[in-house]
């Protein structure tokens, strides 16, 4: 059998998650997906264990504290491999936006008065503000503005906006409004041909398909644990040169425990331990649908990346099409996804309505979705939508299902008689 004829098993990918069967989910179409995913069993499972068995502080030598810290060790090594990083290039910390603060901290050590950093006005604030904070040690914040037709970032502005002051380039690998996916690869090429330090961020990306960071060439790349079917952490890679360099902003005797000392503290132990479930998720679904089983974990990972992939394509491109085709509704972004060009992040607002009541009419169609900002607050308002209203997003991932896109997709034709 070859790639192309295996299909995404949805009934098996389903079965895995609980929330699918749950009296307070179960009748509901989950599009809020972007905002946080469902968790499958093997996360539950691990979370429970760690609880019941191994609750302890870690690493001594009896069986509860000594199982603990192998747990959470191995979680660390499991997500270093899915991502093709090692494991002493990979930060667990509370969320996207917790680490890139204490990673910008880090990095003041590169940045000279005068020296430039460039941020978007495409990504989440979580990738802007910190960066933007480095102002007041007398960086320059230069703004890397999307296009205003296609409202996707243009390589050539980059271009022109960087000089030999240009020290970091924070660009999202995809917007959580936007959907489109910003090529990181050729992004990283042109900072590092400037020796920009180049920071992605994956959250918007990752639940599509774990990426891989060696492979994209950035400098840290983060993204939310709670959106990739696991608990509220948040992973930062970063390329060990250069976090062998950053400074301790831990205890003084850690000295050179990196990448550790990034962060004041540790993570959510019984939390860390649990991502070992979402490895364990994945490499079921890889034994569900294919045979070979010499192949490397990333490698794994890369073949049920593409089986997502088609199946997210088939259920977003019709409701993209509707959307677009709608007179009085303004679809954000590309009206189709071809070669994941494009997230099955739908954000779209209305002529006549606000955003809050179609939310409000999908959610009387069973539909789960919100309206909102999303923290792209930035990026509404250079749309020049309502940053309170803001926009509807319905976010699909790999576990919605056909019948979720007929449902949206009556829902949208039931819009008119509202
Ligand atoms: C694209 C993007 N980046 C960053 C974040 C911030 O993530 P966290 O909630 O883990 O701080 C979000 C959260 O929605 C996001 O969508």
């Amino acid at each position: 059998m070859t790639l192309e004829n295996i299909k995404l098993d949805i009934d098996y990918v389903r079965s895995q998650f609980p929330a699918f069967r749950d009296p307070l989910s179960k009748d509901w179409s989950f599009f809020e997906n972007a905002g946080g995913s469902y968790v499958p069993k093997n996360v539950i499972d691990k979370l429970t264990y760690f609880m019941t068995s191994t609750k302890v502080q870690p690493y001594a030598e009896y069986p509860m504290s000594k199982i603990a810290g192998e747990n959470m060790d191995r979680a660390t090594e499991l997500f270093a491999q899915m991502i093709n990083a090692k494991k002493n290039e990979i930060l667990i910390g509370g969320s996207t936006s917790i680490n890139l603060y204490v990673l910008s901290n880090a990095l003041k050590k590169f940045i000279n008065h005068d020296d430039e950093v460039i941020v978007t006005n495409q990504d989440h604030e979580a990738n802007i503000s910190p960066w933007r904070r480095l102002s007041e040690i007398g960086a320059k914040i230069i703004e890397w503005k999307f296009d205003l037709n296609s409202h996707e970032l243009k390589l050539s502005d980059l271009e022109s906006l960087i000089t030999n002051k240009t020290k970091i380039l924070a660009v999202t690998h995809c917007s959580n409004i936007v959907g489109s996916v910003n090529n990181l690869k050729k992004i990283s090429e042109l900072a590092h041909k400037n020796n920009i330090i180049v920071i992605g961020d994956g959250v918007s990306y990752a639940p599509h398909g774990f990426p891989d960071v060696k492979e994209l060439d950035v400098d840290f790349y983060t993204f939310s644990l709670y959106k990739t079917y696991g608990p509220h952490l948040a992973l930062l890679y970063g390329k060990e040169e250069i976090l062998r360099d950053l400074p301790n902003q831990n205890h003084e005797f850690l000295n050179g425990k990196y990448p550790y000392t990034i962060n004041p503290g540790g993570p959510n132990h019984e939390e860390l331990s649990s991502l070992v479930g979402i490895y364990e998720y994945f490499n079921d679904l890889y034994n569900h649908h294919f045979k070979d089983n010499n192949l490397s974990i990333q490698n794994k990972i890369s073949k049920i990346n593409a089986l997502i992939a088609q199946h997210e394509e088939n259920l977003a491109n019709p409701i993209l099409s509707k959307i677009s085709c709608m007179d009085d509704l303004n679809l954000i972004g590309r009206n189709k996804i071809v070669n994941k060009n494009r997230a099955p992040t739908i954000s779209f607002f209305s002529k006549s309505k606000t955003s809050k009541e179609i939310s409000n009419f999908f959610l009387k169609n069973k539909v789960a979705t919100r309206n909102d900002n999303f923290y792209a607050w930035r990026c509404l308002k250079d749309l020049g939508l309502s940053t309170s209203d803001g926009v509807v997003r319905l976010s699909i991932v790999h576990y919605n299902n056909n019948q979720d896109t007929e449902l949206v997709l009556s829902t949208l034709d039931k819009l008119n008689n509202l």
